[in-house]
């Protein structure tokens, strides 16, 4: 059996650890052949592949980025299923394994409805998608956004400034939540809750009154409540979505005003995404990618690989689409017992 395999969306820690667990499985316990497709979705309705063989996957779990490309390329905007399966036969591939946020999963649905053997293996920084419990590259995006934030920490000590560090985490605020936990911050701001600036600046000023330096982690997505909407737009993604980002320098004038602090702001941005992945997202990303092989081993089309537990399942791509997993209030209101 001949696997074409394709990472798709926005690339994170631990794409490479799936990769080779999927090859070196299938490899050697079922005797496969493997190609990569270039580019996500664009490689797959350009017929673009390269050669998996096994010395290709050599040592690549611990590298950061994908091996394979991404792109935001969706199949339906650009060939569709009739061109894709032209170039699948053409190839002489016979399955797929999609590595891949909901819109991956979304169009692999689609393309499943109408024939194609696909399986998935979800994947965002953002720990967004629901029906697994956790998804590899936030273990590692958290790392390094508490790592900075540990040091923006040592900084605004020395000065007596406030400091803001914006994460990411469009939708939701799992990013925020546990770097801010992690890192001790004194408020933690997040697309799912609204709060007012003077609650905000509250928090601030408490902290500063304790003799410390005010630390406020906040989620690219968060819109403070008196505001209707992101107002910090960076122009346009692939899908004609907002790009957000930007509410940390917004924020950081406005609690200075209120507050008479200093106040400075940090966008960390794809620093997120970018280098090693933690030794625990290599290890959930090679466990996925063993999976997806016993998906396809079982002809599982039009399901996915999640974590539940410690445990590896198979889940319908329906589960994860339409339904964002977000930060429960229970969560949330745990943190900010220790804000201020
Ligand atoms: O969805 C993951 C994510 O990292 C978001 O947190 C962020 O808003 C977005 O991707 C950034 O996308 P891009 O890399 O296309 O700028």
């Amino acid at each position: 059996m001949k696997i074409g395999i394709l990472t798709s969306g926005g690339d994170c820690p631990g794409l490479n650890a799936v990769i080779r667990g999927a090859v070196l499985k299938g490899i050697k316990v079922h005797g496969q052949e493997f190609v990569g497709f270039r580019d996500g979705w664009r490689g797959v309705v350009e017929g673009d592949i390269m050669d998996l063989p096994r010395h290709n996957v050599r040592g690549i779990s611990k590298q950061g980025g994908t091996i394979l490309g991404t792109s935001r390329t969706n199949p339906f905007d650009e060939g569709g299923p009739e061109v894709i399966k032209a170039h699948l036969e053409r190839l002489g591939i016979d399955a797929i394994i999609a590595i891949g946020g909901e819109g991956t999963l979304a169009a692999a649905k689609r393309l499943t409805d109408v024939g194609l053997k696909i399986v998935g293996v979800p994947k965002t920084v953002d720990n967004d998608l629901d029906a697994t419990d956790y998804t590899f590259g936030f273990d590692t995006a958290v790392q390094i956004a508490t790592e900075a934030i540990d040091r923006l920490r040592t900084t605004g000590e020395s000065h007596h400034r406030c400091m803001i560090a914006e994460v990411m985490g469009r939708h939701v605020g799992w990013i925020a939540l546990h770097a801010g936990m992690a890192s001790g911050a004194h408020a933690i701001l997040i697309p799912e809750q609204k709060v007012s600036i003077e609650q905000i600046a509250d928090w601030v000023n408490e902290a500063h009154e304790r003799g410390r330096a005010p630390l406020v982690v906040v989620a690219e997505g968060f819109v403070p409540d008196h505001l209707e909407t992101p107002h910090s737009v960076r122009g346009l993604d692939t899908f004609g979505r907002p790009r957000l980002g930007g509410i940390a320098d917004q924020l950081a004038p406005e609690l200075e005003a209120r507050t008479g602090i200093e106040t400075r702001a940090t966008i960390l941005g794809h620093i997120q995404r970018g280098g090693v992945p933690s030794a625990f997202d290599r290890v959930l990303a090679t466990r996925l990618g063993m999976a997806a092989i016993d998906s396809v081993v079982d002809g599982r089309w039009g399901t996915m690989v999640s974590l539940s537990g410690t445990e590896i399942k198979h889940v319908g791509f329906e589960a994860a689409l339409g339904n964002l997993k977000t930060v429960p209030q229970s969560r949330y209101d745990e943190a900010a017992l220790l804000f201020g």
